[in-house]
């Protein structure tokens, strides 16, 4: 099978590492990749917001599955321009894909359906904002609509920051023409589960728990995520019994109802409250850096399952997991995720790999003759897999002490909420 693979990031490079590994494989391409991926697959330079371009080199070459692997292809309809010429893709449709592309739609979905979730009330005004935030008290969640990628939300503790985030919030949202949802603070553990959904089929695949904060002891500001491991203690096979059949079943009938089922898999962002799974956002494709350590723990041949999603064979696959935890650390520029400098060099990661366990992804690097340079924010995702989580945790971090590159910065603690258990 010929697969092109969509993406940049370092959970594209999980995605083509694993897709490499298939016996199914003849031929891998990624669009537009990056080094890491360029070790696994042919790079090729398309402009994937060109959807016609896309489709086009996709007939040319023959490919039989295109995935998508980040959210925004999606929400434009990428996978609607592939679907109606004639080419497999995995991903949903943008009318589905609004699960992440709209937390409006997502939460009127919710109440329609009673699926549990922070309450919540949206604004285009800023006045009105603030005199909702004064009468509901502290603490609040503050988030612009759209797509932010975790960084367009702020948990405010206190009142006078619930009051800055309104001010911080809609000075985002008047840039993109979205309104500000104000949210009841939710209590409790977080965690990502993922789903293989085609239309009313759901193969559950796995839980994982990321640390969103920029800083040690999960302090500092919100990013896409500084780390990542699997399996989360906390999602218990009882309490992913709960979310799948309170949250994500309901989800995808609802959309098949509405004549838009979901084709992909379905990320739900918990939180583990005392009354149970609530559901935080939803996101449309795999997370970013959760996919890091699902794939190095997935026994079962990746591009199989991708492709049962789309042919709608999901109640014949299994999915099998290894008895091995593992956990990434994600190495980012110095400053992110506000302002940070981009092209420093990169040494040292041949030896780093060679640690046992230990497989690193590349998510913001870029080539420059034979050197390394950094080009993103999240730059590289040291990876390990180990017995238990701490073997796995004293790997990756082993590995990230070989790594020389001065610019950067990881936090020292990824993994501590399971590890504290
Ligand atoms: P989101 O982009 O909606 O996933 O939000 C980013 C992060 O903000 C989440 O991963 C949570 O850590 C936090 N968060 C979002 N909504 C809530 C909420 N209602 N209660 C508590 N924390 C939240
Ligand atoms: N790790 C969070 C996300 O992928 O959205």
């Amino acid at each position: 099978m010929k697969v092109l693979l969509i993406g940049a990031g370092g959970r594209e490079h999980a995605l083509a590492w694993k897709l490499a590994a298939s016996p199914l494989l003849t031929k891998l391409y990624a669009a537009p990749g990056n080094p890491g991926i360029g070790e696994e697959a042919e790079l090729i330079a398309l402009n994937i917001a060109d959807h016609r371009a896309v489709a086009d080199f996709s007939k040319a070459n023959k490919i039989d599955l295109v995935v998508v692997g980040p959210e925004a292809p999606l929400c434009a309809g990428l996978a609607d321009h592939l679907d109606r010429a004639g080419i497999k893709a995995f991903g949903p449709k943008a009318k589905a894909a609004a699960l992440e592309g709209s937390k409006s739609f997502t939460k009127e979905l919710c109440a329609a359906h009673g699926i549990p979730t922070a309450r919540f009330a949206e604004f285009r005004a800023r006045e009105a904002a603030k005199d909702y935030v004064k009468q509901h008290g502290a603490p609040v969640v503050v988030k612009a609509d759209g797509l932010h990628a975790g960084k367009g939300v702020v948990v405010a503790m206190t009142m006078d920051e619930a009051i800055a985030a309104v001010d911080q919030v809609f000075t985002m949202s008047e840039e993109s023409e979205a309104p500000v949802v104000i949210e009841e603070y939710l209590e409790g553990e977080e965690a990502s589960f993922f789903c293989l959904v085609d239309g009313e089929k759901i193969a559950p695949f796995a839980s994982a728990q990321d640390h969103k904060r920029a800083f040690d002891g999960d302090r500092g500001p919100n990013t896409g995520g500084m780390g990542a491991f699997s399996p989360a203690p906390a999602m218990t096979p009882a309490m992913e019994l709960r979310a799948l059949e309170e949250i994500v079943r309901p989800t995808a009938e609802a959309l098949a109802l509405a004549g838009t089922p979901y084709r992909g898999v379905l990320y739900a962002g918990l939180m583990l409250t005392a009354e149970g799974p609530k559901l935080i956002e939803y996101n449309v494709r795999f997370g970013d850096p959760e996919c890091q350590v699902l794939m190095p723990r997935l026994k079962d041949d990746l591009l199989t399952l991708l492709l049962a999603t789309c042919d709608g064979t999901l109640d014949q696959v299994s999915v099998r997991w290894r008895d091995e935890a593992a956990i990434t650390v994600v190495m980012a520029s110095k400053g992110y995720p506000g302002d940070y400098a981009s092209g420093s060099e990169i040494k040292g990661l041949e030896r780093a790999a060679k640690i046992e366990g230990v497989t690193i992804f590349h998510a913001g690097t870029k080539r420059d003759g034979k050197r390394l340079l950094a080009s993103g924010g999240r730059v590289l995702n040291v990876t390990a897999i180990g017995k238990t989580l701490k073997e796995a945790q004293t790997r990756a971090y082993r590995a990230v002490d070989l790594i020389d590159w001065p610019q950067g910065f990881c936090r020292r603690d990824i993994g501590w909420r399971a590890l504290a258990r």
